[in-house]
């Protein structure tokens, strides 16, 4: 087994979205991939085994049942490259129906080097398995993996946990029409993807009774705070859950709860926000079944097969690069 990390430095490159979302004319908003420190990777391991939030449980369980039927479907050999690993137990069963065929190069590409440590700890047991992570962002650490491919080999491309769905529609087409023009024909890409479900089951699974999402969204104040030097009172803001029923999205926001003004000095900015004013951190698109099929051609793939979870709307699509 080998386990090897490959890192980068992103503290600057935060400064400048921070100073670019706070100053925006209209809503102010952050990237919501800078929910994911350390604190945020940990808060949302904890968001995944809440009763309300039945999204990762449904993957898991797609992935536990299917593991043999999606391998089967794939050209060999292959490597496997993961967009966002996070603690990568719901690979595991992909990864142990592989390896039971070949041995497998894993490739998690991930931008919080804890997640990519603690996957790293989860699969290292597996038989016949090699992982090489990357601290990268996902476009970046695929590419990375691309250009080192053996001839023979296809590239097997995990997307799982519905990370899709935080890019908004047009933007979550951009994105599979780049990894498709990093892959070659006959790679495959697993894509995990939430389906629309009512209002109430929505707004229960991003707001919970045990305030961890508000926890998991106040951190990314907290985390402003500890690595840009800023003075946020997270007293002062609270954690909203929206449903955009235009968008089919479901939205979080950071509401402040008077007007104040936040230093961040490390952005070279200081803040002012209105009561009422919010921060939008992140949304949360929900699909149909159908409409899958049509992004997967949108991108130049082809959907081979899809698996719906009985428990929790959420579909495991299978796409193959045309
Ligand atoms: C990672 N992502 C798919 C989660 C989601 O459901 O959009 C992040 C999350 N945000 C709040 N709860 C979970």
């Amino acid at each position: 087994m080998l386990v090897h990390a490959i890192t980068s430095n992103v503290t600057y490159e935060f400064a400048s979205d921070v100073h670019a979302g706070l100053t925006r004319p209209g809503q102010k908003e952050l990237p919501s991939k800078y929910l994911y420190d350390d604190v945020g990777s940990a808060l949302f391991e904890v968001i995944s085994r809440l009763p309300e939030y039945g999204l990762t449980r449904a993957d898991e369980r797609l992935l536990r049942r299917h593991a043999s039927e999606i391998v089967d479907r794939l050209a060999a050999p292959v490597a496997v490259v993961e967009l966002g690993s996070g603690s990568g137990k719901k690979t595991r069963w992909v990864l142990e129906a592989l390896c039971r065929r070949q041995r497998t190069f894993y490739y998690p590409i991930e931008i919080s080097r804890s997640a990519l440590a603690m996957c790293e700890r989860e699969l290292r047991d597996i038989d016949a398995i090699s992982i090489v992570g990357f601290e990268r962002e996902y476009l970046d650490g695929l590419l990375e993996v691309a250009a080192h491919r053996k001839a023979d080999q296809h590239l097997f491309v995990l997307f799982l946990g519905s990370t899709i769905g935080n890019f908004d529609r047009a933007a979550g087409v951009k994105f599979l029409v780049e990894v498709r023009r990093i892959l070659e024909p006959g790679d495959s890409l697993l894509l995990g993807t939430d389906l629309e479900k009512p209002s109430t089951q929505l707004l229960a699974a991003y707001d919970d009774g045990l305030g961890v999402t508000a926890a998991f969204n106040l951190n990314l104040l907290a985390r402003i705070n500890r690595d840009l030097d800023a003075d946020f009172d997270l007293e002062q803001f609270a954690h909203v859950a929206r449903i955009n029923h235009e968008a089919r999205s479901i939205e979080m926001h950071l509401r402040s709860r008077r007007r104040q003004t936040v230093s961040i000095p490390a952005a070279e900015l200081d803040v002012e926000f209105l009561e009422g004013e919010t921060i939008w951190t992140e949304s949360s698109h929900k699909y149909s079944t159908e409409e899958i099929f049509q992004m997967a051609r949108n991108a130049g793939f082809s959907c081979q097969a899809q698996w719906i979870d009985d428990e929790w709307s959420f579909a495991e699509n299978l796409l193959t690069a045309e």
